[in-house]
């Protein structure tokens, strides 16, 4: 994946309802009130390829063929880059995304297809700065859970899922928060790991202005 060069790019990860978009929206509201220009997105996206999935991919009780999921995801995730998260990063704002890239992974990896293509197909799509996994047993949420499940969301399906994103947080390519605990106290823990990446990445870039005088403000 490449990287993005101004602005802070956060992603939330985590399997269905695992509260993740309760803590998006919560960083989301924290950070405003801080003073920071952020933007609040998601995955699928809101443009018409994220729109056609939700109804094509999602919204059907059997699954579509596998490799056509990922593809539609990584399509949708290339337009939604283009349109969305670069022209707010280069902005300065904070990007907060619902969802990225390592849902991919996760839920199309859990369903068989080879983590290296995905990876592949992906390869364009901008590294975030930092990609939080909101951990929550998937026993617990399917007990949270009253509405009725879409086609991802049996029991199996989720532990799958859950195992490929602790992969990744071995790997150390996210960031586990423990999600079982109070919203207040998860909210807490998301708030404090953002500040922390945006002083770090607000002083690197402190230190290339710095030391580039001819480089305009972003
Ligand atoms: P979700 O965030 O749960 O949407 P909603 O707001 O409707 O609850 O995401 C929808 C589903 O899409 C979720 O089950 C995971 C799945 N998904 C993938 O399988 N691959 C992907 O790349 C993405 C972004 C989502």
């Amino acid at each position: 994946m490449a990287r993005g060069k101004h602005g802070v790019f956060v992603c939330i990860e985590g399997i269905d309802a695992s509260g993740k978009t309760t803590q998006a929206r919560l960083l989301v509201k924290s950070l405003r009130r801080g003073g920071f220009d952020v933007v609040y997105t998601t995955e699928p996206s809101r443009g018409e390829v994220g729109r056609f999935i939700r109804r094509y991919v999602l919204q059907r009780k059997k699954r579509v063929p596998i490799v056509v999921e990922a593809l539609l995801f990584a399509v949708d995730r290339d337009e939604h880059v283009e349109n969305v998260i670069k022209p707010a990063l280069e902005k300065g704002k904070i990007v907060v995304c619902d969802r990225y890239v390592y849902s991919s992974l996760a839920y199309q990896g859990a369903a068989g297809l080879d983590q290296t293509w995905i990876g592949q197909i992906n390869r364009l799509a901008l590294t975030p700065d930092l990609s939080l996994l909101i951990d929550v047993p998937p026993e617990v949420v399917l007990k949270r859970m009253k509405r009725k499940r879409s086609v991802m969301e049996t029991l199996r399906n989720q532990r799958r899922v859950r195992d490929i994103y602790m992969g990744m947080v071995k790997q150390g390519r996210l960031v586990r928060v423990d999600g079982t605990q109070t919203v207040e106290q998860v909210a807490s823990n998301v708030l404090t790991l953002v500040l922390r990446k945006i002083e770090v990445r607000t002083e690197v870039k402190g230190c290339a202005d710095a030391s580039e005088s001819t480089v305009s403000a972003v």
